[in-house]
């Protein structure tokens, strides 16, 4: 497989089958890379309703060849904005697609649209367990502050790559960051969701040292915007 950072919480994924997979599809996030894949995707992924999450998928999924995977209350706000081809589902639930399992996980954190002066309903926010058509396993955490259950979420699936948030004020900060890797033993973290804006102020560099404390085993693997790792 290969993973693409594209910036902030935003991922492509290739599997080994040639699937192509994008989560919380920000494109134009202020650390997106100036060449980025805008599509076609198989399969795009939504962990909650906040603008810095939905991105661009009004404009990226507008053919039904790409199916948006996201919680009941995002589909139903995608359907009704154009979108054909939006699954819903929700928390603790599998779905299969594509080859691929997707088991979509809790996150502590908020959802909401603004649209407006209005604050639209978003449901849970949530992450994803996506286990590729080899058996292997990735795990976007969405946006997130840290809870026990991550113990469960690594006892269960046993998470290959582990994608966390360690830019703090809204999400872990890098010493929340690394008593989660310490909960869901992955083998390898990938840090997101930090330096976007001012607010978010975690480094990978406080998250190594609260990682080589709390969870020396786990692989640290910073990605530069714009950076493909093969695994
Ligand atoms: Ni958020
Ligand atoms: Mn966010």
């Amino acid at each position: 497989m290969e993973i693409t950072f594209y910036g902030h919480a935003t991922f492509k994924i290739v599997t080994s089958e040639g699937i192509r997979l994008l989560i919380d599809p920000w494109l134009d996030n202020p650390k997106a890379p100036p060449e980025k894949d805008l599509g076609p995707y198989d399969l795009i992924l939504i962990t909650h309703a906040h603008g810095d999450h939905l991105g661009n998928v009004l404009e990226i999924a507008r053919t039904a060849a790409t199916e948006v995977v996201a919680i009941h209350e995002i589909q139903q706000y995608l359907l009704a904005h154009g979108i054909p081809n939006v699954t819903g589902m929700n928390i603790g639930g599998s779905y299969r697609t594509k080859g691929l399992t997707i088991t979509m996980v809790q996150a502590v954190h908020s959802s909401s649209i603004q649209e407006d002066d209005n604050i639209i309903y978003g449901g849970d926010p949530a992450g994803f367990v996506i286990r590729l058509e080899d058996g292997r396993t990735i795990y976007h955490a969405g946006d997130t502050g840290l809870f026990y259950d991550l113990a469960l979420i690594g006892e269960l699936y046993q998470p290959e790559v582990a994608m966390l948030p360690i830019g703090d004020h809204y999400v872990m900060g890098p010493k929340e960051a690394a008593k989660a890797c310490q909960l869901l033993k992955p083998k390898i973290v990938i840090p997101m969701h930090y330096g976007t804006f001012p607010l978010l102020t975690g480094t990978p560099e406080a998250f190594a040292e609260h990682l080589k404390e709390m969870a020396p085993e786990v692989a640290l693997k910073v990605l530069t915007p714009g950076e493909t790792i093969k695994l």
